[in-house]
């Protein structure tokens, strides 16, 4: 007897059976609000869980979404890829089955790097400026990665005053956060999507001496902003923090146009029992 998925795509009942003993077995480093990091099984090397889990407002707002973590592993690695093809470092290694993925192991900088091409958000709201002007150019903005805090706007003052980045740090984070958004952005509107604003997370690698930056984290419609160009449905986070409707289906949809999940499949495993 076992379990198989209905559609045969989706992540079985059975495979995340599997899943979840690998992970039983790993180290576990640290557990955030949507994912959980492992000890990788070479030094160096981090294994990062996509859990299903929903937080806005600071973790005030909390749900599990079924199939979140899943749509959220492939996504990010198809874009994460997409920033290795086009020569933009980052520590994306490989995935390894529907909720973990191999990542190398950075010091993250303690900043959330926030690149806007029209206004949204929280920027909206403190400039008073309506939601989906259009930006004069990218705006590169920097939050201090504080939950506490509630992740509070940054100056590059602030950033070199304490510490947290070095000048040359702080051209290379400009000049990756700007690269990332080109190529999302073009991306993103080849399927019909318009990419309002995102959030990436920048960390440190070691090459003996030699120390670079590389994109971290991850890069999903959790930290995004996604409009459909034609009709400006939100396809992101914003569906959950505004309640718009099913999460799910938005992010299957920004999945299947770009070709990340077969037209018809579900991330969400629906076992049938077969004998
Ligand atoms: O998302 P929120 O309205 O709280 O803040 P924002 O500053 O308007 O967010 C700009 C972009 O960064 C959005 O695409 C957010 O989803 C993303 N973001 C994120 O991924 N994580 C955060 N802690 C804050 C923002």
């Amino acid at each position: 007897m076992h379990y198989e998925d209905a559609n045969g795509s989706g992540e079985t009942h059975l495979q995340r059976l599997i899943d979840g003993e690998s992970m039983a077995r790993r180290k576990k480093i640290y557990e955030g609000k949507a994912k959980i990091l492992f000890e990788g099984p070479e030094p160096g090397t981090i294994v990062q869980y996509f859990k299903d889990d929903a937080t806005a407002f600071n973790a005030e707002k909390k749900d599990v979404i079924e199939g979140k973590g899943v749509l959220n592993n492939m996504l990010s690695e198809y874009f994460m890829n997409g920033l290795t093809s086009v020569g933009i470092p980052n520590h994306f290694m490989k995935r390894l089955n529907m909720r973990e993925q191999l990542v190398r192991s950075v010091e993250i900088i303690p900043l959330e790097v926030i690149v806007r091409n029209y206004s949204a958000g929280t920027m909206a709201k403190r400039l008073g400026m309506e939601e989906g002007t259009q930006l004069p150019r990218p705006i590169v903005e920097y939050c201090l990665k504080e939950d506490k805090l509630g992740d509070p706007l940054v100056t590059e003052e602030h950033i070199a005053a304490f510490g947290w980045a070095s000048q040359q740090d702080m051209d290379d984070i400009l000049s990756l956060a700007l690269r990332v958004n080109d190529f999302l952005s073009g991306v993103m509107y080849g399927v019909g999507i318009k990419l309002v604003d995102f959030k990436i997370e920048i960390g440190r690698v070691y090459d003996g001496d030699f120390m670079r930056l590389i994109v971290a984290d991850e890069i999903s419609p959790d930290s995004c902003r996604l409009w459909d160009i034609e009709t400006g449905q939100k396809l992101d986070k914003d569906v959950f923090r505004r309640d718009l409707g099913s999460l799910t289906d938005a992010y299957t949809e920004v999945a299947k146009r770009l070709g990340v999940m077969p037209k018809g499949a579900t991330p969400i495993a629906r076992p049938t029992l077969i004998n």
